[in-house]
């Protein structure tokens, strides 16, 4: 495979820490399960910082930083607090997520465009200490072209309706959702935008989305972490690899 047609994949820890917290100990330690992932071929950790603190905690933060070989991905709302951490940190890469606290997760994607001018000026301090800025957008052209205009260098695009189509097996919606996810990678290309995607991700839905050649990184989480406790993380990891290599290769 050319190098350019690697398809990154950067494991989401959260839900590790959702399990330790359930118990307020310090097991299951989500460091060590990044380390994990790691050694199975995660190209990138990625962990949510939310304000609430409902599963990654600030020491997380830092002790992935001293840990990881592989780059941190730190995904976290646009405010003060969350710009002086990262500044702190400086985490290789930084993708902002809008975040309400009633939410379960990430429900929707940034509204970039609503807010382009104090996201371009949020998000300059951070880019200036090196981190990598992505923006978590859904399908709609107006945010993916409002990302370019604000300076971010990548975009995530929302996987979660694409996923829950295919989980009920609707068949118009799941062609339609992949249809706008083709759009929308397309456009952020030609915008120079890097683009990722994640969000509901599974070993049958990953498919068609890394068969997207433009698409050059996938965040996967929640399912990785709920398969772990059948097959153990690292064959989890190797088989999510696995399954990305296949369809990336068209098989
Ligand atoms: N990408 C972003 C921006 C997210 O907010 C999340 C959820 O934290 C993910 C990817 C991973 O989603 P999941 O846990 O459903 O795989």
């Amino acid at each position: 495979m050319v190098m350019s047609d690697y398809l990154r994949l950067g494991v989401n820890i959260d839900h590790v820490a959702t399990v330790r917290n359930a118990r307020g100990s310090d097991h299951p330690d989500p460091v060590d399960a990044a380390i994990l992932a790691e050694e199975a071929g995660a190209d990138g950790i990625t962990a949510h910082l939310r304000e609430d603190r409902r599963h990654i905690r600030d020491r997380d933060i830092a002790r992935l930083k001293e840990t990881l070989k592989v780059p941190l991905n730190l995904e976290m709302a646009a405010t003060g607090e969350m710009q002086q951490i990262a500044l702190k940190h400086k985490p290789h890469a930084i993708c902002l997520v809008p975040e309400r606290r009633q939410e379960r997760t990430t429900e929707a994607g940034l509204d970039v465009f609503g807010q382009k001018e104090t996201l371009g000026e949020y998000i300059k301090p951070l880019q200036n200490t090196g981190c990598r800025i992505s923006l978590f957008v859904g399908t709609d052209l107006k945010q993916i072209r409002a990302a370019a205009e604000v300076g971010a260098q990548v975009v995530e695009i929302h996987t979660g309706p694409y996923c829950e189509a295919q989980h009920d097996g609707l068949d118009q919606a799941i062609s339609r959702e992949l249809d706008k996810i083709k759009k929308a990678a397309q456009v952020a290309h030609e915008f120079g935008l890097e683009v990722h995607a994640g969000h509901g991700l599974t070993f049958q839905s990953v498919r068609e989305i890394a068969s997207i050649g433009i698409i050059r990184e996938l965040n996967i989480g929640h399912f990785l972490i709920g398969e772990a406790i059948f097959s153990g993380l690292k064959e989890a990891v190797q088989a999510m690899r696995q399954t990305m290599d296949e369809a990336r290769n068209g098989q």
